[in-house]
């Protein structure tokens, strides 16, 4: 058995320094203390996979060097280039944070506090940002570290509780290495950890540098860390989206409304129900439409039953909704919904025009 240690400051060592030869030290927003970069890195990071946001991270930086270039940017071009890494309030809100940088002369706040006033960055991400470009001492807690965190301190709080996720917090400033210099290795050491080792589901505590310390390891109940109890619950909604087009591969489209569902995104006309969508269109549209097969698209707490309608136009109609013909070199560029992007896919692959592919 082994003997627990206290969770006193050779916690921070004993992370630092396994970072140093087990955690991950070449991906691309790593070896720069250039908050913009960071910052990206973060924002994408925030609900995706390292693997997927490798690729939008490279092309966001060769169209978007600078924060000066992405605040000067059309919306529309952020979202095209964030279309398929979804959650696009990201998108959005890191185009007005951008806007926000660049009105204030160019340059990101240095402290995680004044971070945290600017759009789409929370407490973690403005830690984040400070602790891996300055040096703050300041504790990230993304779910991965409250992981750990809740694991080591077998911190039995729900932190579906605000008290108890600000218990956490507070717990987890008290671990941080007591020297500055210590600060981005820790940071992304704890990351890194929850990332690699102390994995949600079977951690690897042969492989841990803080299994001494960890006490659900002690306890042999690392899975029961850590509680969180659903408090939201999911709901289900049906919309039905009218697929109309053209031979030549043109798709109807138009832009979502600024909040709500697919906020700002372009989007195959959305109705509520099927009598809605009959409503809209003319006696004689509603004779050509033919309905595919219903799917479900699952949301964070929403499961969206989509009812798809195809309608094929002659090149001299329209649907008469709101929206504009887009060709289809250019729809694969837009910032869609997941769902209405898999559809046009699969649609275009059934008409024999096989060269759109999700990115
Ligand atoms: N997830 C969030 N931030 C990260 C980072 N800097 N490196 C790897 N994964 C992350």
């Amino acid at each position: 058995m082994l003997e627990i240690l206290p969770l006193n400051a050779s916690f921070a060592t004993a992370v630092v320094r396994w970072q140093r030869t087990h955690g991950r030290n070449h991906l691309p927003w790593q070896n720069t203390q250039d908050p913009y970069r960071v910052w990206l890195s973060e924002v994408m990071l925030q609900q995706t996979q390292v693997a997927t946001v490798l690729d939008y991270y490279s092309r966001f930086l060769a169209r978007f060097p600078d924060v000066t270039a992405l605040a000067a940017a059309p919306l529309d071009d952020v979202l095209g280039l964030w279309s398929g890494l979804g959650y696009y309030s990201r998108a959005r809100n890191l185009h007005r944070c951008a806007q926000a940088v660049a009105a204030a002369g160019g340059q990101f706040p240095h402290s995680a506090q004044a971070l945290q006033a600017l759009p789409g960055i929370g407490r973690s991400t403005a830690s984040a940002i400070a602790s891996l470009c300055y040096g703050e001492r300041v504790a990230i807690l993304d779910g991965n570290v409250k992981r750990v965190l809740a694991r080591t301190l077998a911190f039995a709080g729900d932190l579906a509780d605000a008290s108890q996720q600000r218990k956490l917090w507070a717990l987890a400033e008290t671990v941080l290495p007591p020297a500055e210099k210590d600060m981005r290795r820790y940071t992304q050491g704890m990351m890194d950890l929850g990332a690699t080792v102390c994995l949600a589901r079977k951690p690897l505590c042969s492989a841990c540098p803080v299994v001494r310390h960890c006490l659900a390891h002690a306890q042999g109940n690392t899975e029961n860390y850590p509680v969180k109890t659903r408090k939201l619950k999911r709901s289900a909604q049906s919309l039905w989206l009218l697929l109309a087009y053209r031979a030549n591969g043109d798709v109807w489209l138009q832009r979502r409304p600024d909040s709500g569902i697919w906020a700002g995104l372009y989007c195959l006309p959305v109705f509520e129900s099927a009598m809605a969508m009959d409503d809209a269109l003319t006696p004689a549209l509603q004779t050509r439409a033919q309905h595919l097969p219903p799917f479900v698209h699952v949301l964070t707490h929403k499961d969206l039953h989509l009812h798809a309608v195809s309608l094929a136009l002659t090149p001299r109609q329209s649907p008469q909704t709101e929206g504009q013909w887009i060709a289809a070199a250019q729809w694969p560029t837009l910032g869609l919904p997941a769902p209405v992007r898999q559809l046009l896919v699969n649609h275009c692959t059934d008409m024999g025009q096989t060269s759109h592919q999700p990115r």
